[in-house]
């Protein structure tokens, strides 16, 4: 589904299309400072796949795609998949492409905002994001914005041939 438009004081969302795939996107997506704890790392990623990926997403009738904007540059992505009102939950994903934009508050932004849209404009009840429990700075990113600690699955993540375990974060 096409996502609208969520604003927030410092950061702001918008729908991510295929003409925003730009190579600086696709960097991010190569980068193991960026994907290492995320389903999106142990593959090459170009710009062909993530134009499909994308496409894929604006297809899903269960899924939001946003482009995390901050002073008008794209900055990161966070996603809503997995949108299911029977059993009122959904998922939710991110990363902030650059170094020098992590750490600064940014993440706990789009979480919330993306989780507060989800949670009073799509009925659903609760938002969930699988962390892997080598992940300290996403788990701290959730927390500080009100998800808790659900349960810990041994071995979800794969990293480079290593399993780790995951840690099921939840907000309701
Ligand atoms: C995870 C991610 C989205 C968080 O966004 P962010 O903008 O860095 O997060 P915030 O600045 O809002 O919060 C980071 C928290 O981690 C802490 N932190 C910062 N650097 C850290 C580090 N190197 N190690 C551990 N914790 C760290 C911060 O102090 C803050 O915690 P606090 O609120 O308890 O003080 C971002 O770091 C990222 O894109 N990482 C790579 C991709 C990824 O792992 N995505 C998550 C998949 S679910």
């Amino acid at each position: 589904m096409l996502a609208p438009v969520v604003e927030g004081e410092c950061v702001s969302l918008h729908p991510l299309r295929t003409e925003d795939v730009s190579q600086r996107y696709v960097r991010w997506l190569n980068d193991p400072r960026v994907v290492a704890h995320t389903m999106a790392g142990n593959v090459e990623h170009s710009a062909e796949s993530v134009r499909d990926y994308v496409r894929a997403n604006l297809d899903d009738p269960a899924a939001y795609l946003w482009r995390i904007v901050r002073c008008g540059e794209h900055i990161g992505n966070v996603r809503l998949s997995n949108i299911d009102i029977s059993s009122g939950r959904c998922e939710l994903a991110l990363i902030i492409g650059e170094a020098s934009d992590r750490g600064r508050g940014i993440g706990s932004q789009a979480i919330a905002l993306a989780t507060d849209h989800a949670l009073s404009m799509l009925g659903v009840r609760s938002v969930w994001a699988m962390i892997s429990a080598r992940n300290e700075q996403s788990i701290r990113a959730f927390r500080r914005v009100g998800y808790e600690e659900n349960k810990r699955i041994a071995g979800y993540f794969n990293h480079y041939g290593e399993p780790v375990d995951g840690i099921w974060m939840v907000r309701a």
